[in-house]
């Protein structure tokens, strides 16, 4: 983890350049470079490109990147992990479960098997070169900036993992490109290793950074396209920063209905302040949509602003008062960048388990946007497509299309 937390983080400046590279060539590629008539686009699919390629940059590093094979292979691991344990976990009833959970293993199995054989010699050959850099100062490797790097020198420098087989760290990596951690905590211990039949002994607690960040870049162009025209926000985004028009997509579209899906593990429960116990083997979890819409916190919650976050500590929005205003929900909104996570901002988590990968997330996310606004103009749409619900997950509409065209001063 800390791997993604420090190294991945510290790092974003630095691939900074080849990020933005590959976000232009896949929104000139999915948007079209034509300044003269309008081209329709299917949102999801033009941010599974962008989002695919520039996270698998991050992750994986070139060449595998643009593997198109490699690429295809991760995401349908993704996606049969993901939607089996949802399935599985939150949707069939006990009985037929261990049944339903070896059939879904086998697609999930067959799919790590092909994205490993692309994974793992690129694994094998960076734990080579730094046991090698290692042992001999004068060995000349260029460290590439990538996950796989700061993985493999994390896995190095653990005695308890550090003889593991490469395979080991191979499934890590895959985990990051896709897991849904709260469907895969909430199906029951013996549906996971069922569903999760993998030679590698597992965490339990990693969260899709690819499905989570498409459906996230998705609701905010969706959000965008869909809000009043008069308000012109696609051309106000030109202007101003983009910081605050994510976190307020992710505040009215968390990508989960809950958040910290836990089980409770002392013998004796645990006693709430409010004097509440929870005993033993119960699961508990916070909503997110209620409070994110909690209007002591966000006030007119149902509006969609997206420079509400941008609002600063000292300017009151129009109409609020101590009531809609709390002094905390002021000072939260000081600080909250669109990486903050917050106890009233749970899009991301919160407390010693948020998200790791807001930081790579903001900057990717903020970029594309820039991208876009500057270099394209949109027509409005009359109304959003309904996201919808499935499982925990909070899905946009996979079809939606908006219309776009080239702007002729690029
Ligand atoms: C918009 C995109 C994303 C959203 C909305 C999101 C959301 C979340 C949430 C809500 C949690 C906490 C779950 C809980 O405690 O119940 C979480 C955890 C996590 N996320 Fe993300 N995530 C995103 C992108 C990413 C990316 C890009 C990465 C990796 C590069 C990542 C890696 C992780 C990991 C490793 C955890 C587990 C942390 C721990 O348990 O200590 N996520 N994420």
């Amino acid at each position: 983890m800390g791997a993604v937390r420090k190294d991945l983080t510290r790092n974003l400046g630095r691939m900074q350049p080849a990020i933005i590279k590959d976000i232009r060539n896949t929104i000139d590629s999915a948007m079209g470079l034509d300044t003269d008539s309008w081209k329709e686009v299917c949102i999801t699919k033009a941010m599974e490109d962008v989002v695919l390629r520039s996270t698998s940059r991050v992750l994986v590093g070139s060449p595998l990147c643009h593997n198109e094979e490699y690429l295809q292979y991760s995401v349908a691991f993704a996606t049969w992990l993901g939607g089996g344990a949802i399935v599985l976990g939150q949707y069939m009833p006990g009985m037929i479960k261990p049944f339903f959970g070896y059939l879904g293993a086998l697609p999930v199995y067959y799919y790590k098997q092909k994205a490993l054989k692309f994974l793992l010699p690129v694994v094998r050959q960076r734990i080579a070169d730094i046991k090698k850099k290692r042992a001999d100062p004068t060995f000349e490797f260029e460290e590439p900036k990538d996950l796989i790097i700061w993985m493999t020198q994390a896995v190095l420098d653990s005695p308890e993992i550090r003889n593991g087989p490469p395979e080991f760290l191979g499934t890590l990596l895959l985990f990051f490109v896709s897991t849904t951690d709260t469907p895969y905590r909430s199906s029951s211990r013996k549906t996971q290793s069922l569903l999760f039949t993998t030679k590698a002994n597992l965490p339990s607690q990693t969260l899709g950074a690819v499905h989570t960040t498409i459906m996230t870049a998705t609701n905010t162009l969706l959000d965008l396209v869909s809000s009043d025209p008069d308000a012109r926000f696609w051309e106000q985004l030109r202007e101003e920063a983009a910081d605050s028009t994510i976190p307020e997509s992710l505040r009215e579209n968390p990508m989960l209905t809950r958040v910290f899906l836990r089980e409770i593990m002392p013998k004796d429960g645990v006693m709430l302040p409010s004097g509440h116990h929870i005993p033993k083997g119960a699961w508990i979890s916070a909503g997110t949509v209620d409070l994110h819409h909690d209007d002591r916190f966000y006030p007119e919650p149902e509006r969609y602003d997206p420079f509400r976050f941008a609002t600063k500590h000292d300017e009151k929005p129009a109409g609020a008062t101590r009531e809609t205003l709390t002094d905390k929900a002021s000072i939260y909104r000081k600080n909250q960048g669109l990486a903050t996570a917050s106890d009233i901002f749970l899009a991301f988590g919160y407390g010693k388990h948020a998200c790791p990968g807001r930081w790579l997330v903001a900057h990717q996310l903020k970029l594309m946007l820039a991208y876009v606004t500057l270099n394209y103009d949109i027509q409005y749409m009359a109304q959003r497509p309904v996201n919808q619900v499935f499982g925990d997950s909070i899905i946009p509409s996979p079809t939606a299309t908006m219309m776009v065209r080239r702007r002729k001063h690029t």
